[in-house]
Protein backbone atom coordinates (compact mmCIF):
# COMPACT_ATOMS: atom_id res chain seq x y z
CA UNK A 1 0.00 0.00 0.00
CA UNK A 2 3.16 2.16 0.05
CA UNK A 3 3.48 2.01 -3.93
CA UNK A 4 6.47 1.17 -4.08
CA UNK A 5 7.91 4.13 -1.92
CA UNK A 6 10.11 3.14 1.21
CA UNK A 7 7.49 4.93 3.41
CA UNK A 8 4.36 6.56 3.51
CA UNK A 9 6.30 9.42 4.42
CA UNK A 10 7.47 9.69 1.08
CA UNK A 11 5.24 8.50 -0.69
CA UNK A 12 3.01 11.54 0.94
CA UNK A 13 5.44 13.90 -0.22
CA UNK A 14 5.61 12.54 -3.79
CA UNK A 15 1.47 12.75 -3.90
CA UNK A 16 1.40 16.06 -3.45
CA UNK A 17 1.11 17.51 -6.33
CA UNK A 18 -2.23 15.10 -6.65
CA UNK A 19 -3.29 16.39 -3.40
CA UNK A 20 -3.10 19.99 -4.53
CA UNK A 21 -4.79 19.44 -7.78
CA UNK A 22 -7.98 17.80 -5.95
CA UNK A 23 -8.52 20.50 -3.54
CA UNK A 24 -8.43 23.29 -5.97
CA UNK A 25 -10.09 21.42 -8.47
CA UNK A 26 -13.81 22.93 -9.09
CA UNK A 27 -12.98 25.58 -6.03
CA UNK A 28 -10.23 28.39 -8.02
CA UNK A 29 -11.33 28.38 -11.65
CA UNK A 30 -9.82 31.75 -13.34
CA UNK A 31 -11.84 34.24 -14.28
CA UNK A 32 -14.91 32.86 -11.47
CA UNK A 33 -15.20 33.51 -8.39
CA UNK A 34 -13.51 31.16 -6.17
CA UNK A 35 -16.16 28.14 -5.51
CA UNK A 36 -16.54 27.27 -1.84
CA UNK A 37 -19.49 24.96 -1.23
CA UNK A 38 -19.68 24.47 2.33
CA UNK A 39 -18.71 28.20 3.87
CA UNK A 40 -21.67 29.99 4.00
CA UNK A 41 -20.20 33.49 4.79
CA UNK A 42 -21.61 36.77 3.28
CA UNK A 43 -20.41 39.71 2.31
CA UNK A 44 -22.67 41.32 5.20
CA UNK A 45 -21.27 38.65 7.51
CA UNK A 46 -17.70 40.10 6.81
CA UNK A 47 -17.81 43.48 7.74
CA UNK A 48 -19.44 42.73 11.08
CA UNK A 49 -16.51 40.63 11.95
CA UNK A 50 -13.87 42.82 13.67
CA UNK A 51 -11.33 40.38 13.39
CA UNK A 52 -10.32 36.81 12.70
CA UNK A 53 -8.14 34.03 14.55
CA UNK A 54 -7.14 31.09 13.44
CA UNK A 55 -6.03 28.16 15.91
CA UNK A 56 -4.68 25.29 15.80
CA UNK A 57 -1.75 22.66 16.80
CA UNK A 58 1.74 21.65 15.44
CA UNK A 59 1.99 21.58 12.12
CA UNK A 60 -1.54 22.60 11.28
CA UNK A 61 -0.57 26.02 13.17
CA UNK A 62 2.45 26.18 11.38
CA UNK A 63 -0.07 26.72 8.28
CA UNK A 64 -2.22 29.39 10.05
CA UNK A 65 1.36 31.68 10.52
CA UNK A 66 1.30 31.75 6.44
CA UNK A 67 -2.81 31.89 6.27
CA UNK A 68 -2.17 34.81 8.63
CA UNK A 69 0.18 36.92 5.61
CA UNK A 70 -2.07 35.38 3.15
CA UNK A 71 -5.48 36.73 4.55
CA UNK A 72 -4.51 40.35 5.71
CA UNK A 73 -2.92 40.70 2.55
CA UNK A 74 -6.02 39.49 0.74
CA UNK A 75 -9.01 40.47 2.79
CA UNK A 76 -7.08 43.25 4.87
CA UNK A 77 -9.24 42.03 7.88
CA UNK A 78 -6.61 41.95 11.21
CA UNK A 79 -5.63 38.00 11.57
CA UNK A 80 -4.30 36.58 14.39
CA UNK A 81 -2.87 32.84 14.96
CA UNK A 82 -2.53 31.01 18.08
CA UNK A 83 -1.87 27.83 19.32
CA UNK A 84 -4.89 26.20 20.74
CA UNK A 85 -3.71 25.05 24.01
CA UNK A 86 -2.25 28.60 24.53
CA UNK A 87 -5.32 30.37 23.31
CA UNK A 88 -7.79 28.46 25.22
CA UNK A 89 -6.55 29.18 28.52
CA UNK A 90 -5.67 33.11 28.05
CA UNK A 91 -9.00 34.17 27.54
CA UNK A 92 -9.47 35.24 24.28
CA UNK A 93 -11.48 38.58 23.06
CA UNK A 94 -14.03 36.54 21.65
CA UNK A 95 -18.16 37.50 20.99
CA UNK A 96 -20.09 37.20 18.20
CA UNK A 97 -17.63 39.49 16.00
CA UNK A 98 -15.53 37.09 16.26
CA UNK A 99 -14.76 34.95 13.08
CA UNK A 100 -12.57 31.62 14.13
CA UNK A 101 -10.60 29.64 11.83
CA UNK A 102 -9.95 25.77 13.18
CA UNK A 103 -7.04 23.99 11.41
CA UNK A 104 -6.41 20.23 11.66
CA UNK A 105 -5.56 17.44 9.35
CA UNK A 106 -7.43 14.94 11.86
CA UNK A 107 -10.57 16.63 12.91
CA UNK A 108 -10.16 15.38 16.23
CA UNK A 109 -7.08 17.11 17.80
CA UNK A 110 -8.46 17.85 21.74
CA UNK A 111 -7.50 21.55 22.29
CA UNK A 112 -8.24 22.82 18.68
CA UNK A 113 -11.81 20.99 19.51
CA UNK A 114 -12.15 22.76 22.74
CA UNK A 115 -11.61 25.95 21.02
CA UNK A 116 -13.76 25.91 18.54
CA UNK A 117 -16.57 24.75 21.16
CA UNK A 118 -15.73 27.78 23.55
CA UNK A 119 -16.09 29.83 20.38
CA UNK A 120 -19.18 28.59 19.61
CA UNK A 121 -20.42 29.36 23.21
CA UNK A 122 -19.16 33.10 23.31
CA UNK A 123 -20.89 33.47 20.17
CA UNK A 124 -18.29 33.38 17.09
CA UNK A 125 -18.45 31.49 14.14
CA UNK A 126 -16.40 28.72 13.24
CA UNK A 127 -14.65 27.59 9.86
CA UNK A 128 -12.86 24.39 10.14
CA UNK A 129 -9.76 23.50 7.94
CA UNK A 130 -9.84 19.69 7.95
CA UNK A 131 -8.56 16.85 6.17
CA UNK A 132 -11.31 13.92 7.36
CA UNK A 133 -14.81 13.87 6.36
CA UNK A 134 -17.04 13.27 9.25
CA UNK A 135 -14.56 14.14 11.78
CA UNK A 136 -15.48 15.69 15.01
CA UNK A 137 -14.29 19.56 14.26
CA UNK A 138 -15.87 19.22 10.49
CA UNK A 139 -19.28 18.03 12.52
CA UNK A 140 -19.45 20.61 14.59
CA UNK A 141 -17.95 23.24 12.65
CA UNK A 142 -20.62 26.46 11.21
CA UNK A 143 -18.22 25.87 7.97
CA UNK A 144 -16.22 23.40 6.77
CA UNK A 145 -12.97 23.44 4.26
CA UNK A 146 -12.09 20.01 3.16
CA UNK A 147 -8.72 19.63 1.63
CA UNK A 148 -8.62 16.66 -0.49
CA UNK A 149 -5.35 15.71 0.68
CA UNK A 150 -5.94 11.73 0.85
CA UNK A 151 -5.55 9.64 4.05
CA UNK A 152 -2.14 11.04 5.63
CA UNK A 153 -0.67 7.95 7.45
CA UNK A 154 2.86 9.06 8.31
CA UNK A 155 2.99 11.18 11.77
CA UNK A 156 5.14 14.06 10.00
CA UNK A 157 2.35 15.91 8.30
CA UNK A 158 3.27 16.57 4.69
CA UNK A 159 0.57 16.33 2.01
CA UNK A 160 -1.67 17.95 4.43
CA UNK A 161 0.07 21.02 5.59
CA UNK A 162 0.29 21.46 1.83
CA UNK A 163 -3.22 21.55 1.03
CA UNK A 164 -3.79 23.75 4.35
CA UNK A 165 -2.20 26.29 2.78
CA UNK A 166 -4.38 26.37 -0.17
CA UNK A 167 -7.49 26.49 1.82
CA UNK A 168 -6.16 29.33 3.37
CA UNK A 169 -5.35 31.29 0.23
CA UNK A 170 -8.77 30.04 -1.39
CA UNK A 171 -10.92 31.65 1.70
CA UNK A 172 -8.62 35.02 1.70
CA UNK A 173 -9.79 34.96 -2.32
CA UNK A 174 -12.79 34.60 -1.47
CA UNK A 175 -12.62 37.24 1.31
CA UNK A 176 -10.98 39.61 -1.04
CA UNK A 177 -13.66 38.74 -3.50
CA UNK A 178 -16.71 39.47 -0.86
CA UNK A 179 -14.77 42.63 0.10
CA UNK A 180 -13.64 43.96 -3.16
CA UNK A 181 -10.46 44.74 -1.40
CA UNK A 182 -8.37 43.53 -4.65
CA UNK A 183 -8.90 43.62 -8.31
CA UNK A 184 -10.08 41.31 -10.14
CA UNK A 185 -7.46 41.03 -12.09
CA UNK A 186 -5.08 40.90 -9.16
CA UNK A 187 -7.16 38.02 -8.06
CA UNK A 188 -7.01 35.93 -11.58
CA UNK A 189 -2.78 36.78 -11.47
CA UNK A 190 -3.48 34.46 -8.19
CA UNK A 191 -5.70 32.07 -9.06
CA UNK A 192 -3.76 31.62 -12.06
CA UNK A 193 -0.51 30.78 -10.07
CA UNK A 194 -2.19 28.76 -7.46
CA UNK A 195 -3.23 26.26 -10.27
CA UNK A 196 0.62 26.02 -11.50
CA UNK A 197 1.85 24.91 -8.25
CA UNK A 198 1.08 20.72 -8.86
CA UNK A 199 3.43 21.29 -11.56
CA UNK A 200 6.16 23.31 -9.68
CA UNK A 201 5.65 20.87 -7.25
CA UNK A 202 6.56 18.18 -9.64
CA UNK A 203 8.85 19.61 -10.85
CA UNK A 204 10.58 19.63 -7.68
CA UNK A 205 10.50 16.19 -6.79
CA UNK A 206 11.97 15.35 -9.82
CA UNK A 207 15.03 17.06 -8.92
CA UNK A 208 16.21 15.85 -5.18
CA UNK A 209 19.65 14.96 -5.54
CA UNK A 210 21.48 18.42 -4.26
CA UNK A 211 18.65 17.32 -1.31
CA UNK A 212 20.82 14.15 -0.94
CA UNK A 213 23.36 15.54 -0.78
CA UNK A 214 22.85 18.00 2.04
CA UNK A 215 21.00 15.57 4.12
CA UNK A 216 24.33 13.05 3.87
CA UNK A 217 26.03 16.22 4.95
CA UNK A 218 23.95 17.07 8.05
CA UNK A 219 22.83 13.73 9.19
CA UNK A 220 25.49 13.65 12.23
CA UNK A 221 25.19 16.92 13.38
CA UNK A 222 23.39 18.24 16.85
CA UNK A 223 22.22 21.09 15.80
CA UNK A 224 20.49 22.75 12.86
CA UNK A 225 19.47 26.36 12.18
CA UNK A 226 16.46 27.57 9.59
CA UNK A 227 16.60 30.90 8.80
CA UNK A 228 14.32 33.33 7.08
CA UNK A 229 12.24 36.80 6.57
CA UNK A 230 8.56 37.64 5.92
CA UNK A 231 6.38 34.31 4.87
CA UNK A 232 10.02 32.44 4.31
CA UNK A 233 10.28 33.06 8.11
CA UNK A 234 6.98 30.82 8.80
CA UNK A 235 8.50 28.39 6.34
CA UNK A 236 11.70 27.87 8.22
CA UNK A 237 9.21 27.48 11.27
CA UNK A 238 7.68 24.00 9.59
CA UNK A 239 10.71 23.16 7.82
CA UNK A 240 12.62 23.31 11.59
CA UNK A 241 9.70 21.23 12.49
CA UNK A 242 9.56 18.62 10.24
CA UNK A 243 13.92 18.16 10.69
CA UNK A 244 13.12 17.60 13.96
CA UNK A 245 10.34 15.39 14.55
CA UNK A 246 11.62 13.01 11.48
CA UNK A 247 15.59 13.28 12.54
CA UNK A 248 15.46 14.22 16.19
CA UNK A 249 18.36 16.63 15.45
CA UNK A 250 17.40 19.75 17.23
CA UNK A 251 17.07 22.95 15.31
CA UNK A 252 15.31 26.21 15.77
CA UNK A 253 13.95 29.11 13.26
CA UNK A 254 15.25 32.86 13.45
CA UNK A 255 13.84 35.24 11.44
CA UNK A 256 16.69 37.02 9.64
CA UNK A 257 16.14 40.16 11.51
CA UNK A 258 16.12 38.77 14.72
CA UNK A 259 19.91 36.97 14.46
CA UNK A 260 21.86 39.89 15.41
CA UNK A 261 19.57 40.14 18.96
CA UNK A 262 20.63 37.07 20.05
CA UNK A 263 20.77 34.21 18.51
CA UNK A 264 23.90 34.65 16.12
CA UNK A 265 25.89 34.41 19.67
CA UNK A 266 24.87 30.23 18.51
CA UNK A 267 26.55 30.30 14.98
CA UNK A 268 30.10 29.14 14.91
CA UNK A 269 32.36 27.06 12.60
CA UNK A 270 30.74 24.18 10.97
CA UNK A 271 27.10 24.91 12.06
CA UNK A 272 24.27 24.32 9.44
CA UNK A 273 22.27 27.43 8.25
CA UNK A 274 18.90 26.65 6.26
CA UNK A 275 17.81 29.90 4.15
CA UNK A 276 14.54 30.10 2.63
CA UNK A 277 14.56 32.92 0.50
CA UNK A 278 12.22 33.21 -2.12
CA UNK A 279 10.98 37.34 -1.14
CA UNK A 280 11.95 39.30 -3.59
CA UNK A 281 11.89 42.34 -1.68
CA UNK A 282 13.56 40.70 0.95
CA UNK A 283 16.23 39.08 -0.45
CA UNK A 284 18.88 41.71 -0.03
CA UNK A 285 18.64 41.44 3.68
CA UNK A 286 18.41 37.75 3.95
CA UNK A 287 21.96 37.87 1.78
CA UNK A 288 23.38 40.02 4.26
CA UNK A 289 22.02 37.65 7.18
CA UNK A 290 24.23 34.97 5.12
CA UNK A 291 27.08 36.65 4.56
CA UNK A 292 27.29 37.45 8.47
CA UNK A 293 26.98 33.31 9.12
CA UNK A 294 29.10 32.79 6.50
CA UNK A 295 31.98 34.88 8.21
CA UNK A 296 31.05 32.97 10.92
CA UNK A 297 31.95 29.56 9.62
CA UNK A 298 28.30 28.24 8.97
CA UNK A 299 27.48 26.11 5.92
CA UNK A 300 24.36 27.79 4.33
CA UNK A 301 21.77 25.83 1.75
CA UNK A 302 19.58 28.31 0.20
CA UNK A 303 16.42 27.42 -0.94
CA UNK A 304 15.29 30.12 -3.61
CA UNK A 305 13.75 31.42 -6.92
CA UNK A 306 15.56 30.40 -10.31
CA UNK A 307 16.66 34.33 -10.52
CA UNK A 308 18.35 34.40 -7.47
CA UNK A 309 22.06 33.63 -8.89
CA UNK A 310 23.60 36.10 -6.54
CA UNK A 311 22.89 33.58 -3.71
CA UNK A 312 25.22 31.10 -4.74
CA UNK A 313 28.07 33.23 -3.97
CA UNK A 314 27.78 32.84 -0.62
CA UNK A 315 26.04 29.92 0.10
CA UNK A 316 27.41 26.71 -0.01
CA UNK A 317 24.79 24.69 -1.62
CA UNK A 318 21.48 26.38 -3.76
CA UNK A 319 18.15 24.52 -4.20
CA UNK A 320 16.28 26.61 -6.99
CA UNK A 321 12.82 26.39 -6.99
CA UNK A 322 9.74 27.66 -10.01
CA UNK A 323 9.73 31.04 -10.14
CA UNK A 324 6.03 32.50 -8.72
CA UNK A 325 4.62 34.87 -7.03
CA UNK A 326 6.29 36.11 -3.64
CA UNK A 327 2.96 35.38 -2.10
CA UNK A 328 2.44 31.56 -3.29
CA UNK A 329 6.50 30.74 -3.46
CA UNK A 330 6.61 29.42 0.17
CA UNK A 331 4.42 26.57 -0.63
CA UNK A 332 7.13 25.30 -3.03
CA UNK A 333 10.12 26.86 -0.64
CA UNK A 334 9.11 23.67 1.58
CA UNK A 335 8.84 20.96 -0.48
CA UNK A 336 12.75 20.20 -0.94
CA UNK A 337 13.03 20.92 2.98
CA UNK A 338 10.58 18.63 3.55
CA UNK A 339 12.39 15.69 1.43
CA UNK A 340 15.60 17.14 3.36
CA UNK A 341 13.92 16.04 6.81
CA UNK A 342 13.01 12.57 5.37
CA UNK A 343 16.25 11.25 3.87
CA UNK A 344 18.40 12.93 7.10
CA UNK A 345 15.84 10.47 8.82
CA UNK A 346 16.61 7.69 6.36
CA UNK A 347 20.37 8.03 6.76
CA UNK A 348 20.01 8.25 10.30
CA UNK A 349 18.01 5.00 10.06
CA UNK A 350 15.05 6.24 11.82
CA UNK A 351 11.44 4.80 11.77
CA UNK A 352 10.47 7.70 9.55
CA UNK A 353 6.63 6.73 9.44
CA UNK A 354 6.13 6.87 13.02
CA UNK A 355 9.06 9.06 15.22
CA UNK A 356 9.54 8.35 18.56
CA UNK A 357 6.78 9.55 21.56
CA UNK A 358 4.60 11.49 18.80
CA UNK A 359 1.23 9.84 17.48
CA UNK A 360 -0.74 11.00 14.24
CA UNK A 361 -3.70 12.65 16.19
CA UNK A 362 -3.33 13.76 20.04
CA UNK A 363 -6.84 13.50 21.10
CA UNK A 364 -5.33 14.31 24.85
CA UNK A 365 -5.31 17.57 26.07
O1 LIG B 1 -4.59 16.57 13.12
P1 LIG B 1 -4.06 17.93 13.42
O2 LIG B 1 -3.73 18.71 12.20
O3 LIG B 1 -4.96 18.72 14.34
O4 LIG B 1 -2.70 17.68 14.20
C1 LIG B 1 -1.98 18.76 14.74
C2 LIG B 1 -0.59 18.31 15.14
O5 LIG B 1 -0.67 17.31 16.12
C3 LIG B 1 0.24 17.82 13.97
O6 LIG B 1 0.34 18.76 12.97
C4 LIG B 1 1.66 17.44 14.44
O7 LIG B 1 2.35 18.59 14.82
C5 LIG B 1 2.43 16.70 13.34
N1 LIG B 1 3.21 15.66 13.92
C6 LIG B 1 3.34 17.60 12.57
O8 LIG B 1 4.03 16.96 11.56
Amino acid sequence: EKGGYAHFTLKEIYEQPKALRDTMTSRIVPGQPIKLDDIHITREMLLHYSRIYIVACGTAYNAGLIGKVAMENLSRIPVEVDVASEFRYRNPLIDNRTLVITISQSGETADTLAVLRDAQTKGARVIAITNVVGSSISREADDVFYTWAGPEIGVASTKAYLTMLVALYAIGIHFAELLDTKTAEELDAIKKELLTLPEKVAEILAHVEKVKDFAQRIHGEKDVFFLGRGLDYQIAVEASLKLKELSYIHSEAYAGGELKHGSIALIEDGISVIAPITQRDLTEKMQSNIKEVVSRGAKVMAVTYAENEDVAKYADEVIYIPSTLDLIAPILAVVPLQLLAYYVALYKGLDVDKPRNLAKSVTVE
